[in-house]
């Protein structure tokens, strides 16, 4: 592939080989070591919605394969005179990148950027559409502490409608033959939810008997998400994660966020700095897994992954 767009695009054996690669970066990234891979190329990060882990991992990422990396300051670009996405794509374009890291709030619009550059393009989170590296770096936490995907019962839980994280881990999950819930109230359900997961469930503790991994997401507010709830004092009551509810589970579920966390809103901070807590371990292996899908699309020279 020349782009990672989503993980729509990989199959099954394209997702165990990146998450080997990003097995064996691991230690790389424990030591603080260097590797020459990325030599000599050029990474701009580009985000036009916040971000603290993707941006902060992708820039770290690149460096500890020797990559120059540029940080875009999207705020104090030339976007905020009106330049378009595809005219800030021609422009950066021209300075001969090897690889663009997009983050954009529009769904498709990272997809339109790769059609306008001639680098490598990676999507870092699209609109509600996907966050192919966040799913990754889910499933190789996943599959170091439970050893496998297949047959696991894995919950998502929240925010589903608006969560690019919950339809990249779908897939992905979906590909490895994992076994798929969601748990929201209706309102935030997107239609069509029945042929993303295995099961659907209104009911929190219903969905959260027999899962090995609790996956739990915040609430979408930047896409409207808090309109679509009675409250969030009700929210809590009904989806947020606590003890009580996270003991319908299996003993020793995992649990998970993607971050960044709304403590108190979808989840109890007592679970999530808890024992079976994993979030942590997610922020660590986001650096492996970016090292990982940098090295595969950029250093083709030492593997044609
Ligand atoms: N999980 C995630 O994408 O976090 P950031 O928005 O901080 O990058």
């Amino acid at each position: 592939h020349r782009h990672l767009l989503g993980i729509a695009q990989l199959n099954q054996q394209e997702i165990i080989d990146l998450l080997d690669r990003a097995e064996a970066m691991i230690p790389i990234s424990r030591q603080r070591k260097t590797l020459p891979n990325l030599a000599g190329k050029t990474q701009i990060n580009l985000f036009f919605e916040n971000s603290t882990r993707t941006q902060a991992s992708f820039e770290i990422a690149g460096k500890r394969l020797g990559a120059t990396v540029m940080n875009m300051a999207v705020r104090t670009s030339s976007v905020a005179k009106g330049e378009t996405l595809v005219d800030t794509a021609a422009t950066l374009n021209a300075m001969q990148p090897d690889a663009i890291v997009v983050r954009h709030g529009s769904s498709g619009a990272v997809e339109l950027l790769s059609q306008k550059v001639e680098c490598a393009v990676l999507n870092a989170g699209d609109g509600a559409h996907e966050h192919p590296t966040q799913a990754l770096l889910d499933a190789l936490t996943i599959r170091r502490h439970k050893g496998r995907l297949n047959g696991l019962t894995v919950a998502i839980c929240g925010d589903i409608a608006n969560s690019r994280v919950a339809r990249s881990n779908l897939i992905l999950l979906g590909a490895m033959r994992a076994r798929t819930r969601v748990i929201a109230p209706k309102s935030l359900l997107p239609r069509g939810v029945d042929q993303m997961a295995s099961e659907v469930f209104t009911d929190m503790r219903k969905g959260l008997e027999g899962a090995d991994v609790v996956m739990m997401l915040r609430l979408q507010n930047e896409r409207a998400s808090g309109k679509l709830i009675p409250s969030v004092r009700e929210y809590y009551k009904f989806y947020g994660l606590d003890a009580e509810k996270l003991s319908h589970a299996n003993a020793d579920a995992l649990v998970m966020h993607p971050g960044p966390m709304n403590r108190g809103v979808e989840i109890d901070p007592a679970i999530a700095d808890g024992p079976q807590s994993v979030i942590t371990q997610q922020v660590e292996m986001g650096v492996a897994v970016r090292m990982a899908v940098l090295d595969a699309l950029l250093n083709k020279d030492a593997d044609d992954a």
